[in-house]
């Protein structure tokens, strides 16, 4: 992926022993298509070389306010002009107080609060000890920090340098990426609540068989992902699948058709969008068996009867918060050919505002996609791009679709 084309990240590092994980963080950056300058305190040096952030930066790295490198000697001013944002990672407890305190007794700090306030935002990654996190002076410094218009991203929890165990570890840099990327995309479902449902469900027929399907539950996934970058509160419901939670995703794990829709009626209640991604099994077993089916030895294969699975999202869309618009709701048609005429029909059938269209075979299991989205002003194609790429653009839609 390319989400950081075109932004200049100035990666500030202070004292901590969390300095080795800005490493990794330095190459997600640049892999992202960032490009990054590193500038660093000097408690941060006695943690990781310059050498080294240099060298994955592929820029020389500042360390001092006196870096005779600048023809006008102004580095705090010449690099924070350039950037889109300042990231502080890790940003120690120290560094903290003095950024509240707009101390400037070195390059990092200086650059910090001689940063166009509106042009230049603060980003900043605590690293601490949990008793230093949790001190009264830690907590008020944050609060001060948002309140002066810093992001503050959260703390990871565990296994600490010191050996002690508890909140201040700085995040992954895998983690730390994904809150930076989120950071620059559009804000367009800020104050909504998304309901998701992901991924195939199973469908027992005894303790240890089930009925399922390929459904990989990528596409879901990549959609609460986006509706948490576009600032929404999300929740997302998802069928067995191994793909990991989208950061600051709340999600219910279920199993059968049954479950899932138990889930979303609870869910719903909170929700002012239900998207249906899931590819709900049609049918189960009447009677799943309480032991295991045996083989007998007759050559007798077991009768199994079906029953039809509750329909969740024509259920949620005759309800009575999505008739009167408080719930907008979101189908998926998984079709095989004649997607527009199957699609445009099936979104009548399940009364649902907009409809989202794919050819079934080709997005099972697959990265990228290509979406026909069908309301009841007509059709628009989204072209074949990354499944992350098309649920943007989706959530920029269903945000266009929510204001009128
Ligand atoms: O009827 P069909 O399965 O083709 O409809 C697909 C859409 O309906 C998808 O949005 C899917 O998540 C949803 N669905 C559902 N519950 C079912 C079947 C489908 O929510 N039992």
């Amino acid at each position: 992926m390319n989400d950081l084309a075109g932004k200049h990240i100035v990666l500030g590092l202070t004292g901590g022993i969390a300095c080795y994980k800005a490493a990794e963080l330095c190459r997600a950056l640049v892999k992202e298509g960032a490009t990054v300058q590193v500038v660093m305190t000097e408690a941060a040096a006695q943690f990781i070389t310059p050498v080294t952030m240099q060298a994955l930066s592929n820029r020389p790295v500042y360390t001092s306010q006196w870096d005779g490198r600048e023809a006008n000697n102004m580095a705090h001013i010449n690099l924070s002009r350039e950037a889109d944002a300042i990231l502080i990672a890790p940003c120690s407890a120290d560094f903290m107080a003095k950024l509240l305190h707009g101390g400037a007794d070195e390059l990092l700090s200086l650059m910090c609060l001689a940063r166009p306030m509106d042009k230049v935002p603060l980003l900043i990654a605590p690293a601490m000890n949990r008793e230093m996190w949790a001190h009264p002076a830690t907590r008020r410094n944050v609060a001060q920090l948002q309140a002066d218009g810093c992001t503050v991203f959260e703390v990871g929890s565990g296994e600490q340098a010191c050996g002690e165990t508890g909140d201040g570890r700085m995040l992954e840099a895998q983690e730390l990426i994904q809150d930076v990327v989120a950071f620059f995309q559009p804000k367009v479902l800020s104050s909504q609540h998304v309901l998701i449902t992901a991924g195939p469900t199973y469908e027992a027929i005894d303790p240890v068989r089930g009925i399922t399907n390929l459904s990989s539950g990528k596409m879901g996934f990549a959609i609460a992902r986006a509706a948490q970058e576009a600032g929404a509160e999300v929740t997302l419901v998802a069928g067995p699948v191994a793909l990991s939670t989208p950061r600051g995703v709340r999600r219910v794990d279920v199993k059968s058709a049954s479950n899932m829709l138990a889930a979303c009626v609870e869910y719903a209640r909170a929700a002012s969008i239900f998207v249906a991604a899931a590819a709900v099994a049609d049918w189960r077993p009447a009677a799943p068996a309480e032991h295991k089916l045996k083989k007998d030895g007759s050559g007798r294969t077991p009768a199994l009867e079906f029953v039809e699975n509750p329909d969740i999202l024509a259920t949620l869309a005759q309800s009575p918060r999505a008739q009167s618009g408080d719930l907008y709701c979101v189908g998926f048609a998984a079709e095989s050919q004649d997607l527009l005429d199957n699609a445009t029909a099936k979104r009548i059938r399940k009364g649902v505002p907009l409809l989202v269209g794919n050819i079934g075979p080709a997005t099972f299991g697959q990265d990228d996609n290509a979406l026909l989205l069908v309301d009841t002003t007509g059709a628009t194609e989204i072209p074949r791009n990354s499944k992350l790429a098309l649920a943007r653009q989706l959530v920029a839609e269903i945000a266009r679709r929510i204001e009128h």
